[in-house]
């Protein structure tokens, strides 16, 4: 057993005559498998005494954990970085010490340059290495320098400690749970297979207790989370292989568990089993994030997606005769490389033709040591900011559109916070998006019938039903 139960060190924290427990401070970019990742990053400093902290100025301990995906998300860090050496200078006047970790893609992607470029920083570790961290911040309050950006090849996940019930509570009644990481795809834009490395996929044994121990801490929901998850793959306990189809099943019969959502998937790997689980099992919420990128077969092909924009009609054809209420939700790319006019109204088009509820769009951003940084044929920065608008507004027309066939329908609603303002309520609709009560209509955690009443920005407006 290499699991440290948390509970069981927690008490380590309080450290009496060093002015109480190390805080860490972790902040987050990019994706919500960086999100997870921050949690468990945390879980396991707990065992080690540290306590999580929402003030960087109090922190002991610093993470970024990093996003590459674009070179903007890239460059906040360095800016961050900045700001943090400051802080670093001013709590060592004071007698105190600071540690500084960057975690996550950059960390990855980068390596030792990041201390070149901010000596400020002490630890650079990537994601496959999380069950280091502990060692790593030892080193560092030593006096070392510690760059851990190795592909590990022992488990990260066996080795990080497990849940801790008190902190899942905390965190809510809706869970992330990486099933499967990393991505063998080599879309030419895109730098995940670099930084995340080759698809591996957990256990299902190991999901299943992770799933359990979510459950019994009082998640209702939970999101499996991987950079390709439809890829996931595993024996199951009958002996025959499973895909993420057959996962979704055995994971909403756990007691507890009342909705699943997965992401992010790729058009290839949507099989008939993922789709009949659409169709069967009603824990699965009507809601699916299958990025798309471009309309143009042209350009699908010079971004190595391997499908063409018939077969993702095609597909989401199929997918909609099976749950016919499923929201769809996707990812856009404006200016690849060699994009004409034409490639764009294609892409406009596949919008016209799928509609989508929920969209992220962006411009091509060339990423280092990808194909698509090398192609000739770049489009011009001025032509990626004319095309991203036009496809927002058709978006943002679409996702409103959406938004207001809801309205005057009846639906379910997972209660999850206080709303911002007092005496609201706030939770998810099946279609992901916050739903707004001005009653307590239930306890946190309850699945709650309502009427939708209105529409706001972001968000719907309900009453009990
Ligand atoms: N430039 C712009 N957008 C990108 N994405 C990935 N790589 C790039 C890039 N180099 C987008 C894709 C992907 C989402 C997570 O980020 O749309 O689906
Ligand atoms: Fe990147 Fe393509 Fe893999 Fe998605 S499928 S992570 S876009 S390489």
């Amino acid at each position: 057993m290499t699991h440290t139960d948390i509970a069981d060190t927690e008490k380590a924290g309080a450290r009496p005559g060093d002015g109480g427990p190390k805080k860490v401070f972790v902040k987050t970019y990019g994706c919500q498998m960086n999100v997870y990742d921050s949690q468990r990053m945390s879980d396991a400093l707990a065992a080690d005494g540290y306590v999580p902290t929402e003030t960087l100025e109090e922190a002991d301990l610093v993470l970024l954990n990093t996003c590459h995906i674009r070179e903007k998300a890239a460059e906040k860090v360095y800016s961050e970085l900045g700001r943090i050496r400051k802080l670093k200078d001013e709590r060592a006047r004071d007698g105190r010490e600071t540690v500084i970790g960057v975690a996550g893609c950059v960390a990855q992607a980068e390596g030792e340059e990041i201390i070149a470029r901010a000596p400020v920083v002490d630890i650079v570790i990537g994601p496959q290495t999380y069950h280091r961290l502990p060692d790593a911040v030892r080193k560092a309050r030593a006096g070392g320098k510690v760059v851990e950006t190795d592909y590990a090849l022992e488990d990260k996940f066996e080795r990080l400690p497990q849940l801790h019930k008190g902190e899942v509570r905390r965190r809510g009644v809706t869970a992330f749970l990486t099933v499967q990481e990393g991505c063998d795809k080599f879309c030419t834009f895109c730098v995940v297979p670099y930084t995340r490395g080759a698809e591996v996929s957990r256990p299902v044994s190991q999901i299943v207790a992770e799933a359990e121990r979510l459950a019994e801490a009082g998640v209702r929901e939970i999101t499996l989370l991987g950079q390709n998850v439809n890829a996931w793959h595993g024996e199951g306990p009958d002996g025959r292989q499973w895909g993420l189809g057959e996962l979704l099943f055995r994971l909403a019969e756990i007691p507890g568990i009342a909705r699943l959502r997965y992401t992010t998937s790729h058009p290839r790997d949507m099989d008939d089993a993922l789709i009949a689980a659409h169709r069967d099992l009603d824990a699965l919420m009507p809601y699916l994030h299958l990025p798309v990128q471009t309309g143009s077969d042209t350009i699908l092909k010079a971004m190595n997606r391997r499908h063409t924009a018939a077969d993702y009609l095609r597909l989401v054809d199929r997918i909609r005769a099976a749950r016919p209420d499923i929201a769809l939700s996707g990812d856009f790319i404006v200016g690849f490389p060699g994009e004409s006019d034409a490639d764009f109204e294609a892409t406009m088009q596949i919008v016209r033709d799928v509609t989508f509820v929920q969209a992220f769009s962006f411009k091509y951003s060339p990423r280092p040591g990808t194909p698509g940084a090398e192609m000739g044929d770049q489009v011009a920065e001025a032509v990626k900011d004319e095309r991203l608008q036009c496809l927002q507004a058709l978006l943002t027309t679409q996702q409103r559109a959406f938004a207001d066939t809801l309205v005057g329908r009846r639906t379910d609603v997972l209660i999850e916070k206080p709303g911002r303002a007092p005496g609201q309520w706030a939770g998810r609709s099946p279609w992901l998006m916050p739903v707004i009560l001005d009653e307590k209509p239930g306890e946190i955690g309850d699945i709650v019938d309502v009427r939708i009443t209105r529409t706001g920005t972001n968000s719907l407006f309900a009453v009990t039903a």
